[in-house]
């Protein structure tokens, strides 16, 4: 690093000075013995804080309180109805589930106890290509990117090994030839990118992109596996969270539709207040907002946190993912699992998926539509009515030769303007430093943070 005392090497400085620490409840210590009956505020009702619950319950550590704003627990497991059938709104899929006897994805572990539906998805494998003159055929340019994406990670692993610098996820394609000049290629290489991250390529760290990707679907480099399940279950994703913690939490450890406002916290402990003005005490507490949640206002940390801790949050981002589910009087579209469509402009209603499909949601007529990172904060500040136009012409504009009709219904989320997500999942920005994972991390005081951000194998959608 250069030595110039860059607000940054003042911050990484400090946070080495006040040290900071990975929390880590297995790690035998006096404290740990001592305070067996500490309380323990958990902070959101997610995945996170729900198996922090459940490994603190493992350790005989049970005077534990979980607080969510929801009067539900999930999170960004969120299902809902739609023409009487039960969708997802965030999380859809396992993605990576084991190669052998390797190491299995622990989210399947729990799809396979609660007895959650899946079926497998290969999004690349069933797809029909369309640009604004209708159906053609761009699938060898699809396929072709494909390698280069796995060149992509393999890249940018390179340069993990030789220690040079970070790159954004297009520099480190440039390096390598790939260089998407019109609307097919733009497209192929959303639905390979874009899509996953919920961000565009120079918006990606390319080293952290390497890393979510070989974390979840290289067995060789620490991940499960290639394969990626679909959740059809009627009883919702969710489930599968859910139902594990009803087989070890207590409905007095539950506080639901609770929104924390302040978050006092000290050496000593943590005063969580909730925007009735009640405030829990807990000796410990674990925060697992979501990262855009900790990059707003609307929880106050008392005393501020520290400017390491600010810088970490403020170096990484949120990606949006949104799926726009669309009920129409009848099939008019492909055959194929998936639809890719090339607008001249990038980004513009590109992946499409048919939930009519004999394993989903046959007979359904429900037909989802995927866009992802500002496109989706765009649309977001539209009426319905508005985005619904939009999608009709690129409807037009893929079947120039029929009248497409209007969707019966329509529907999308807005998880980027919702105050208790602010996005849909964590992505690393160029560049990528190892001191901001860390920090992100690290506890404050007796207030510890977890959730898919601070995870240094598992962030992102990945
Ligand atoms: C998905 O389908 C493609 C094309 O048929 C195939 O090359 C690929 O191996 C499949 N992937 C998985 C994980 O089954
Ligand atoms: C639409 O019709 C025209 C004229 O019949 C034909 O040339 C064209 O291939 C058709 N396009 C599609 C996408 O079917
Ligand atoms: C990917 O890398 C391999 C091995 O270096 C090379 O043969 C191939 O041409 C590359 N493919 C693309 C599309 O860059
Ligand atoms: C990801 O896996 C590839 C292929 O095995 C490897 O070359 C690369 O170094 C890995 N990436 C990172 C960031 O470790
Ligand atoms: C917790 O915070 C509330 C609100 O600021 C305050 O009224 C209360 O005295 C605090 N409790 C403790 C034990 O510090
Ligand atoms: C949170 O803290 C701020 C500043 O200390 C205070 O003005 C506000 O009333 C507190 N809110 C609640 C709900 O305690």
């Amino acid at each position: 690093m250069a030595p110039l005392m860059t607000l940054s090497c003042l911050a990484l400085i400090s946070a080495v000075v006040q040290g900071y620490a990975i929390p880590n409840m297995n790690q035998p210590s006096e404290r740990a013995t001592a305070d067996r009956n500490a309380k323990v505020l958990i902070l959101g009702g997610g995945v996170a804080g729900i198996i922090a619950v459940r490994t603190l319950h493992e350790q005989g550590i049970n005077n534990v309180v979980i607080i969510e704003a929801w009067d539900e627990l999930g999170r960004r497991l969120k299902s809902t109805t739609f023409v009487g059938k039960t969708v997802e709104l965030g999380a859809n899929w396992v993605q990576g589930t084991q190669t052998g006897n390797g190491p299995k994805n622990p989210i399947l572990s729990l799809v396979e106890k609660h007895k959650v539906k899946t079926m497998p998805s290969n999004t690349t494998g069933s797809i029909t290509t369309y640009d604004h003159t209708g159906a053609v055929d761009f699938l060898d340019t699809f396929y072709s990117s494909a390698e280069a994406y796995e060149n992509l990670t393999a890249t940018a692993g390179g340069r993990v090994s030789r220690n040079l610098v970070d790159l954004t996820s297009r520099a480190a394609f440039n390096l390598l030839g790939i260089r998407p000049q019109d609307a097919r290629s733009k497209a192929t290489e959303y639905y390979h990118f874009d899509w996953e991250y919920a961000q565009k390529l120079d918006q990606t760290s390319a080293i952290a992109s390497s890393w979510a990707n070989n974390y979840t679907f290289n067995a060789n480099e620490g991940g499960f596996s290639a394969e990626n399940l679909l959740s059809i279950e009627q009883r919702g994703f969710k489930t599968f969270i859910q139902e594990e913690a009803m087989s070890f939490l207590k409905p007095e450890q539950i506080r639901l539709e609770s929104l924390v406002k302040n978050i006092s916290w000290s050496h000593s402990g943590v005063n969580v207040t909730l925007d009735n003005g009640e405030s829990l005490i807990g000796d410990y507490a674990i925060c697992t907002f979501s990262l855009g949640v900790l990059q707003n206002d609307d929880v106050k940390f008392i005393p501020s946190l520290p400017v390491y801790k600010q810088e970490s949050i403020a170096s990484t981002t949120m990606g949006t993912y949104t799926k726009i589910f669309m009920h129409f009087p009848y099939k008019f579209w492909f055959d194929t699992q998936m639809g890719l469509y090339a607008d001249p402009v990038h980004g513009t209603y590109p992946v499409w998926q048919k939930f009519d499909h004999e394993a989903i949601l046959p007979g359904s007529k429900v037909m989802v539509a995927t866009v992802t990172g500002d496109f989706s904060e765009r649309i977001e500040s539209l009426t319905d009515e508005q985005v619904k136009q939009e999608v009709m012409s690129v409807l037009a504009a893929m079947y120039p030769n029929i009248t497409v009709p209007a969707p019966l219904e329509f529907m999308f989320p807005r998880w980027h303007s919702d105050p208790l997500y602010c996005g849909s999942y964590s992505n690393w920005p160029p560049s990528f430093v190892q001191q901001h994972h860390d920090n992100l991390r690290a506890n404050v005081g007796r207030l510890y943070f977890a959730g898919e951000a601070t995870s240094q194998k598992y962030f992102g959608e990945l």
